[in-house]
């Protein structure tokens, strides 16, 4: 094979193992879910997590309003959303999502979600945070 040929072939290879590793993040079947397991619990109208910051997850729409003080989802950008943040443990302790630590406001209840789970929610964001 010319270099050109082997070139052109590895190229298209590794066009292909890329688009398998990113594969698509879908808000509907693989974040809400997460949501809904781990966090909706205290981010309902009614309960803990909403009534000290005003953040709910019951909707898309509440998801991007965010909290009393803003936006938590940069759509792009997962560094600089804070709900990734929170999640990833890129934070000071006391606000990690769901609260695990004893010194949380939500005091140690809560387990830390999987690397797996964290990374839907990186690619999520990244990917734009569509309501898909
Ligand atoms: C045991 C109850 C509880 C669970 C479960 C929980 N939270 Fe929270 N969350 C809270 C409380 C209480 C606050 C407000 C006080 C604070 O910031 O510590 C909060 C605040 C937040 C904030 C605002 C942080 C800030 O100050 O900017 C985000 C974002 C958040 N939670 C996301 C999540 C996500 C995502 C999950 C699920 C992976 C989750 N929470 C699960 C109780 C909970």
């Amino acid at each position: 094979m010319t270099p050109t040929k082997w070139f052109t072939l590895c190229l298209a290879a590794s066009a292909l193992l890329l688009s398998a590793c990113e594969s698509k993040v879908s808000y509907t079947e693989d974040v809400q879910p997460i949501l809904f397991s781990a966090c909706l619990s205290c981010h309902n109208k009614d309960s803990e997590g909403y009534l000290n910051s005003g953040f709910s997850l019951d909707s898309y729409e509440a998801v991007m309003k965010g909290t009393n003080f803003g936006a938590v989802v940069v759509p792009g950008s997962p560094e600089s959303s804070s709900l990734y943040l929170v999640i990833a443990q890129k934070t000071a302790p006391e606000i990690h999502m769901p609260p695990h630590s004893d010194v949380a406001l939500a005091d140690g209840r809560g387990f830390p979600l999987s690397e797996d789970q964290v990374e839907v929610f990186r690619l999520w964001i990244e990917q734009g945070a569509l309501n898909n």
